[in-house]
């Protein structure tokens, strides 16, 4: 687990793009100066926009500032990681300019005394994910007798089975399995990484973490934030494709899995796999009572006016595409037969919030009058963000005369940790993929089968267009219409039940 990283080239394709500049370079600078890169390390960018090397670290320097993680401009650590980088401008759809490419990147790697070990991160739009890696197959670069490649792919991985499958078997063809990197961010978020510790590092949770006393599990990922300038992307995925079939499925599997046999990868992503291989698939009449999709119509969020997503940019003005999923889905082996799992996410919400709550079943009796708002009164909450917390809840009585039992909660927030600074999921992935663990990476089987899984869901929303799509304003907690899958979601619950609000919020 603890591996050091060996010297190696970093090669970014997509590198004038987005995600680059927000997520990998500020999550590489971060790595420098926590000295946990190599000593010997180059980024290379790559891209088609026409820049020199000068003015893409140029570029980059503003982003590492704009995004925080610095506020000296001349840090002398910045200017050290910049001089790692260097930019290379190449038309990537012509196979014709791969060979200088590779030549430009063999000179930088000779003069830099680096190993012959290369990662490639595939920030591009997806459309180049089976574009890109035949040309570095065609270069003969996708292996190596001195050293190693491996290829780190975002999603979306495919927008259906059938594409994830044909993109499955093209980069199979191309890289070992184990050289290829299927990036979901969720599994780097610390809290998601220790839904594994707190389920196998601890007995006392074994015994009731299965059908007998857990009455149902809900997964949110609940966002405020629209759809930005990704509207071209998210308008052809939606919700289901772009939350549910990646992040809060494997979500899913961490908290449904056996206990692994050790902490292996393989170990580990044999049992998300059994997972996905279990869910009772979705039928026509599932679809119709477990199912729901919603869109935001223009609304408020703390004062701010909002436009409906049919009036974001790059969305199409007539768009069907949902914005808001709910999902019940049941796991069909021995621990969870019966148990309802609700998925729900969305953007535009009231709140950013994304939990996990695991309701346990209700005492036998109800021996109190109005105990714990009239539903169970244990659960245990897991906030992956924004608060991170693990927060077990249970009733007790209320000081004073009467026997009045209201539900208290016992916390742990990870910033009440002395050393606490919750690295943030690309610099644990990137660093991962760097020393060569894909624990935290999906295998292409779990991929497929959630993809599987979807796919009756995906074709029937396509199929019935608006029929059946529901509308909720910009900043609302939830769509109304929620409550026909799941009639007291937690994250409305709190609202509902809580003595200073007692309006139902829907
Ligand atoms: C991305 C989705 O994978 O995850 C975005 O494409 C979403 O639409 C984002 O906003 C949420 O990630 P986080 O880490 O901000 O919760």
């Amino acid at each position: 687990m603890n591996k050091i990283p060996q010297s190696q080239i970093l090669v970014i394709f997509g590198a004038s793009g987005d995600l680059t500049h927000r997520k990998l370079i500020p999550s590489l600078f971060e790595l420098f100066e926590r000295k946990l890169l190599p000593d010997k390390f180059l980024i290379v960018g790559v891209s088609r926009t026409r820049l020199n090397t000068e003015e893409y670290r140029k570029s980059l320097h503003e982003s590492i500032i704009g995004n925080g993680k610095t506020h000296v401009t001349d840090n002398p650590y910045l200017n050290a990681f910049l001089r790692n980088i260097y930019y290379i401008s190449c038309n990537t759809t012509d196979g014709n300019a791969y060979s200088t490419l590779f030549d430009e990147i063999d000179q930088l790697r000779n003069a830099a005394g680096i190993d012959d070990n290369i990662l490639f991160y595939l920030a591009t739009p997806p459309v180049m994910y089976a574009v890109i890696p035949p040309f570095i197959q065609a270069q003969r670069q996708n292996t190596s007798p001195n050293g190693w490649r491996r290829i780190i792919i975002e999603k979306p991985y495919g927008s259906n089975e059938t594409e994830a499958r044909q993109l499955d078997r093209l980069l199979c063809g191309i890289f070992p399995e184990r050289e290829i990197y299927r990036i979901d961010h969720f599994l780097g978020k610390e809290t998601v990484q220790n839904i594994l510790a707190l389920r196998f590092a601890n007995s006392i949770w074994e015994p009731l973490w299965n059908r007998n006393y857990i009455d149902h599990i809900e997964i949110t990922a609940s966002e405020t934030l629209g759809v930005e300038l990704r509207g071209g992307y998210y308008d052809s995925a939606g919700a289901l494709r772009d939350m549910v079939q990646s992040h809060l499925m494997q979500i899913m599997a961490f908290i449904a899995m056996e206990p692994p046999s050790s902490f292996e990868p393989e170990s580990i992503r044999n049992e998300i796999s059994k997972v996905f291989r279990s869910l009772r698939p979705l039928s026509p009449a599932d679809i119709e009572r477990n199912t729901l999709r919603a869109q935001y119509t223009d609304g408020s969020l703390n004062g701010t006016k909002l436009p409906a997503y049919r009036n974001e940019p790059h969305v199409d003005k007539l768009s069907t595409t949902e914005t808001f999923v709910a999902l019940k889905l049941y796991i069909d082996n021995w621990r969870w037969a019966d148990v309802p799992f609700y998925i729900y996410t969305g953007k535009r919400l009231a709140e950013k919030r994304s939990e996990v709550v695991i309701h346990f079943r209700s005492a036998p009796r109800t021996m109190f009058p109005g105990q714990c708002c009239g539903s169970s009164c244990n659960q245990l909450v897991i906030t992956l963000q924004p608060d991170e917390s693990i927060r077990l809840r249970f009733g007790l009585k209320q000081p004073g005369s009467n026997f009045e039992v209201e539900q208290v909660s016992m916390d742990f927030f990870y910033k009440s940790l002395a050393t606490s600074r919750l690295p943030g999921a690309y610099e644990r992935l990137l660093l991962d993929a760097m020393r060569g663990d894909a624990l935290l990476y999906s295998r292409s089987d779990a991929l497929e089968l959630s993809w599987h899984f979807l796919m009756p869901l995906i074709e029937h929303w396509e199929k019935e267009k608006d029929e059946g799509l529901v509308f909720y304003p910009a900043g609302s907690p939830m769509p109304r219409e929620v409550t026909r899958i799941h009639a007291r979601p937690y994250l409305l619950k709190e609202a509902v039940c809580s003595p200073h609000k007692n309006e139902n919020p829907l």
